[in-house]
């Protein structure tokens, strides 16, 4: 082989088309209100940012590389096994962990057509294909999913509720989604916005993966517990699973001001509470009330909601005139969304001041 000018890096990592997370400003706006990425306008515990300044005192010593007291804490909120549970900066940091650890160059990891772009990154950064999979109604479809599955496949991605569709399927349909998968097959189920989801035929992935050998679900601190600047996530998965993912993390993958806060807002109930009460009354008045408007309006399960327009010019249009007001919500043409926006459940006046301005847009339009 001719000796190369330069390093090179493997060949799928040219192929990733590099996250590009939501707005965080609007230019010229005094107030800007961030509904851009899924973040709750209620913030943290105020015991989670007491527990985090307090760790600020000794920045000098190692955190725990185990997060044992998290994983207990963990453990103890969800009743689960502690032994069964590893933490990441971020689940993103366990989504690419698990790619590493069970994709090589020739694999297939399956996801569908608007689920969360980590998992193609995750992927290809692992030498694998993705593959994607169509869905119905903006909702995975499991037997298109079944449908693609080959010999080479050995990852299936499923984000439920999915983002940024904000769409779920209900337990039976992941049932029998795991059952029409070969056993050799891991079985990821994204579970990060399920503190949120209020529907008695949904289950987050606990019960399936406690009842098989390859399934695991991931799991945020960034949604509903308010710490996405902490980067903080975990992962239940079999024990074979637990031990690969430990072998490959990073020693200290979780930082201590970390743990110390996710042990603090576990044990503020009142405080998730609250943040579960808020998001219920304001994703339907804001679903119910963008309807009215004429927009289409994906049924969510999830903190945010999928606003459909006419087209895309339309859907720009009122992402300039809503970041114009300092409303910043997301644009999805990466999702092979471009006539959609996402909009996180907000503040009451963010959600008033977004219905006020897409009713302004629409009755331009009318
Ligand atoms: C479906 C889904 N999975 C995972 C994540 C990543 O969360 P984290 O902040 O824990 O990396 C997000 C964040 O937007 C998400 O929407």
């Amino acid at each position: 082989m001719p000796l190369l000018e330069r390093p090179q890096p493997r060949p799928g990592v040219l192929k990733i088309q590099a996250y590009v997370p939501g707005k965080s400003s609007a230019p010229g706006v005094a107030k800007v209100f961030k509904l851009s990425s899924n973040e709750t306008p209620l913030g943290p515990s105020p015991k989670a940012i007491a527990a985090y300044n307090a760790v600020g005192k000794h920045l000098e010593d190692y955190p725990d590389g185990a997060a044992t007291e998290l994983r207990e804490a963990i453990g103890r909120t969800y009743g689960l096994d502690p032994a069964r549970i590893v933490c990441g900066a971020g689940s993103d940091d366990l989504l690419n962990l698990l790619a590493r650890a069970y994709l090589q160059d020739g694999d297939e990891a399956i996801h569908t057509t608007h689920g969360f772009l980590v998992y193609p990154i995750a992927t290809l950064g692992a030498g694998a294909t993705p593959v994607v999979a169509p869905e119905t109604d903006f909702t995975a479809d499991v037997d298109a999913i079944l449908a693609r599955v080959t010999p080479r496949t050995k990852i299936v991605f499923l984000a439920n509720p999915n983002n940024p569709t904000g769409t779920y399927i209900p337990f039976d349909e992941v049932k029998r989604l795991h059952a029409g998968l070969p056993k050799h097959v891991l079985f990821v189920i994204d579970a990060a916005y399920a503190e949120y989801v209020k529907r008695n035929d949904y289950e987050s992935g606990i019960e399936l993966v406690a009842t098989s050998e390859n399934v695991v679900m991931t799991r945020t601190f960034s949604k509903i517990y308010g710490l996405a600047a902490l980067r903080l996530g975990w992962l239940y998965g079999p024990a074979h699973v637990v031990d690969a993912v430990n072998r490959i993390r990073g020693p200290f993958n979780v930082n201590a001001p970390s743990i110390a806060a996710g042990v603090a807002a576990l044990a503020d109930v009142a405080h998730v509470e609250r943040a579960r009460e808020h998001n219920e009354k304001w994703l339907a008045w804001l679903t119910r009330e963008i309807r009215k408007l004429g927009l289409t309006v994906t049924p969510s399960a999830g903190n945010f909601l999928l606003i459909h327009f006419a087209d895309a010019e339309t859907a720009k249009e009122a992402d300039t005139q809503l970041t114009s007001r300092g409303l910043v919500l997301r644009a999805v043409g990466a999702y092979h969304l471009p006539n959609a926006l996402r909009m996180s459940v907000g503040s009451e006046a963010a959600n008033r001041g977004v219905v006020a301005t897409l009713a302004e847009l629409m009755g331009k339009k009318g």
